[in-house]
């Protein structure tokens, strides 16, 4: 079971100087050390979000604790909410914003196809809604929604722009000040190739600014107390609880890793990777389930070739090819397999393991050209060698 190739669309291998922190031993989640590791994290995230006036927060927990934090802490019980609704995690953020008891409209379309923007435009003109939500990259069906339209429209009719950023962040490229997005929240343990166990929030300063205290109705999860800390108790523990060091500072490790790479570099490489597996996938006779220019370039989503069973495929791919994919989740149950290539798994040798063990099993039932989609493969790949 340890030894397969991880190749599910989060969380990722953990690596290098990133698993050699999680052997360190614990230290202080407070004093100069930690603070020095604090701050420079804070910089960090700033930058990664690329949200100049943000204030960020390294909440412990999974993705999911980052998406409570802004719904508790910016949204109201009167409040209205808008959801673009085009796959799973669309529909969790439905969830979520039914369980907070917020009023929320949501913007079907098919899984894997983009929103109708006229209807976005629509329901924003015609009632006062504090907040669209959406998710950047869909992690059910590999697609991207259109962020920079909907910042706009958001913008336009004075909502609030939230994101869900869980399967792009440190993988794709996320200018939240360009989107004009307001609040968004990722996990650590996708394409930033950490362990589970943060999920960073960013949130622009001045929105925080006009959230009443008394409205937030939360400790832990109300961002207004992770200000009070960093301001109060700023000079030695500027967070509000407990946090592991091995989870914290492997984080920082990997958000070093990514200045490292280079943000544009790295998007780029995840690009790369993006479209050579979806060319050599088609070409032995796959298809993605959403459009191209929707693609989402840190996880695949494709249905096999008629004939071929999904979940037959994933099966064999993990039994005789050590090969840990995912299936279908929702609606897709059973009809796709889902292929994570995030952070330390966007890359060429991964890309050709799966292109060629998918080859060779198309093969006992198929005429597929095995070579021809492994050179798709590797000459797409070729600013990767
Ligand atoms: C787009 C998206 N949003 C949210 C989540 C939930 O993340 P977590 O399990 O860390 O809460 C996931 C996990 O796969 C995801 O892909």
């Amino acid at each position: 079971m340890r030894t397969k190739r991880l190749l599910i669309p989060g969380p990722s291998p953990v690596e290098g100087k990133i698993a050699e922190e999680m052997a360190m031993p614990a230290v202080p989640h407070y004093g100069k050390e930690w603070l020095e590791a604090y701050r420079k994290t804070e910089e960090l995230l700033q930058r990664l979000f690329q949200m100049r006036k943000a204030k960020v927060y390294p909440l412990v927990g999974p993705g999911h604790a980052g998406l409570e934090a802004i719904v508790i802490t910016l949204l109201k019980q009167d409040d209205k909410a808008l959801v673009i609704d085009n796959g799973f995690f669309g529909r969790r953020l439905r969830e979520v914003l039914d369980a907070h008891g917020i009023e929320t409209f949501s913007i079907h379309s098919r899984w894997g196809s983009p929103p109708d923007m006229r209807r976005v435009e629509e329901v924003l003109s015609s009632r006062y809604v504090r907040a669209l939500f959406a998710v950047h990259s869909e992690t059910s069906t590999g697609m991207v929604n259109p962020m920079r339209e909907l910042g706009s429209l958001a913008h336009e009719y004075g909502s609030l722009f939230a994101v869900d950023a869980v399967s792009s962040i440190g993988g794709l490229d996320l200018p939240c000040d360009e989107w004009k997005i307001d609040a968004c929240f990722g996990a650590s343990q996708k394409c930033l190739g950490s362990p589970p166990g943060i999920a960073p929030v960013a949130v622009r300063g001045s929105i925080l600014e006009s959230v009443d205290p008394d409205d937030v109705k939360a400790w832990y999860f109300n961002l207004l107390i992770w200000d009070k800390y960093r301001e109060d108790w700023g000079s030695w523990h500027p967070q509000p609880t407990t946090i592991s060091t091995n989870v914290f500072f492997a984080f920082k490790a990997a958000l070093e890793g990514v200045f490292e790479e280079g943000l544009e570099k790295r998007v780029e490489r995840h690009r790369t990777v993006g479209r050579a597996y979806r060319e050599s996938l088609r070409s032995m006779g796959f298809e993605t389930v959403a459009q191209e220019e929707d693609c989402s370039d840190t996880v695949t989503c494709v249905r096999p070739p008629p004939g071929v069973d999904a979940t037959e495929l994933q099966k064999r791919l993990g039994e005789d090819f050590d090969i840990l994919v995912a299936g279908g989740i929702g609606e897709l149950k059973g009809e796709v397999l889902r292929i994570g290539h995030m952070g330390p798994t966007a890359n060429l040798q991964d890309l050709l393991a799966v292109v060629g063990s998918l080859g060779s099993i198309l093969k006992e039932s198929t005429e597929v050209d095995v070579n021809s989609a492994l050179e798709v493969a590797t000459s797409m790949s070729k600013g990767l060698l």
